[in-house]
């Protein structure tokens, strides 16, 4: 996968304009507040999910104008593939001249991991952000699993409410065998796949790591159920159900299942959301997110496109290294303020942001 030209009209702060990328690496670099990340942003749109920085359609269209319009040109399966996607009163999406629902449909024709500063959220949030994390690999890759999410959602929302009513209308009781078996069918199969997924996951991130650390550190990852299951099968996940029903009536929520796990990073044997440095959480969140790039390839059969966000700062020059150099082999935009900041990394093209402007540098001499 590789991105061959980016062209952006009215995105952000950029200035219209086209980007020709190197198949290799691509830097880009300046100052604070000159558009890195709005170009970094771009890019990643193409992939058909939301803006890493949560922010609304409307908010990409540069101040006073109605409409923007970013479109792409990548190399995938062989091929050269176009993508555009409008932003203004009538989102356009179109994908080598057909035009789609919504940027959805553009899942897993063009693929990229992506790295920012936002996603330290990763270690330091509570578990929804890490239940999200798997979750949002798991649903581009299985449909089955985006099913099973939604009728879960809805079996754990109909136990909740019942739970509620059931406080006046004790009749309805009996209804609440129903839905925890339909949320115990869901929730054995969301239980299960989340830990194969990690499981699979695990070796990779933990070679990452090592080699972020230089092996002075270890780090692991649990997937941690709510409830006490003995395992993840209907009958175990059921009978939990059954343990908080009293407690779940007086609070009116559902306070077990796969809506309440958490998936702990220990870096040497501490959680991380807890014990670890700064440097030790951006370093875990990288190999997390390298991790990730690791399952996409062996999905899609092609290395995604890496975006790395502004991932030096924090880091010493050892893990700085080890990251240079594991990417090598894909294509990859890194934004920095410091030129300095990515010594040891030879070739690519790279890109001086000032004001939404990119100009492209060479030599050292020409800063
Ligand atoms: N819709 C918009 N229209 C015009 N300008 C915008 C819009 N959205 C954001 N900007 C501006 O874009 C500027 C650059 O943002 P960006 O996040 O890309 O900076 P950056 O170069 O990554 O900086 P840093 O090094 O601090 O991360 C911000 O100053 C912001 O005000
Ligand atoms: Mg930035």
């Amino acid at each position: 996968m590789k991105v061959v030209s980016l062209e952006t009209k009215n995105f952000r702060n950029l200035e219209d304009s086209k980007l020709i990328c190197d198949e290799g690496v691509n830097v880009i670099y300046g100052n604070n507040a000159q558009g890195k990340t709005n170009l970094i942003e771009a890019i990643w749109l193409f992939t058909g999910s939301k803006s890493f920085r949560n922010t609304k359609d409307n908010d990409f269209i540069r101040f006073g104008e109605k409409n923007a319009k970013i479109a792409l040109k990548f190399k995938s399966q062989g091929r050269i593939q176009n993508a555009s996607i409008t932003f203004g009163e009538q989102k356009k999406v179109i994908l080598n001249k057909e035009e789609l629902l919504s940027s959805a449909k553009l899942t897993n024709k063009f693929c990229s991991v992506v790295f920012s500063p936002s996603h330290l959220t990763l270690i330091s949030d509570g578990p929804m952000v890490r239940r999200k994390f798997l979750d949002n690999i798991l649903s581009q890759l299985k449909p089955k699993y985006v099913a099973a999410l939604n009728d879960y959602q809805k079996a754990v929302h109909q136990r909740s409410e019942l739970l509620r009513d059931a406080k006046y209308h004790s009749d309805l009781l009996p209804l609440l065998d129903v839905f925890e078996h339909q949320a115990a069918v869901t929730a054995s199969y969301i239980l299960d796949t989340r830990q194969k997924f990690v499981e699979y996951m695990l070796p990779v991130i933990k070679e990452h790591y090592g080699g972020i650390s230089k092996n002075r550190e270890q780090i692991d990852i649990l997937y941690e159920p709510s409830g006490n299951l003995s395992d993840f099968s209907v009958e175990s996940i059921k009978k939990a159900y059954i343990a908080s029903r009293s407690e779940d009536m007086i609070t009116g929520n559902t306070s077990v299942g796969p809506h309440r796990d958490d998936l702990t990073v220990l870096i040497n044997g501490y959680n991380a959301r807890n014990f670890a440095s700064q440097g030790q959480q951006r370093s875990a969140v990288l190999a997390l997110k390298l991790g990730e790039a690791h399952t996409i390839k062996n999905f899609i059969n092609e290395q995604p496109v890496a975006l790395l966000d502004d991932i030096m700062s924090e880091l010493d020059a050892t893990r700085k290294r080890y990251i240079l150099n594991c990417i090598k082999d894909w294509q990859v935009f890194i934004t920095c303020c410091e030129r300095s900041d990515l010594r040891g990394l030879n070739g690519g093209k790279l890109f001086y942001m000032k004001q939404g402007k990119f100009t492209e540098r060479k030599s050292k001499k020409e800063d």
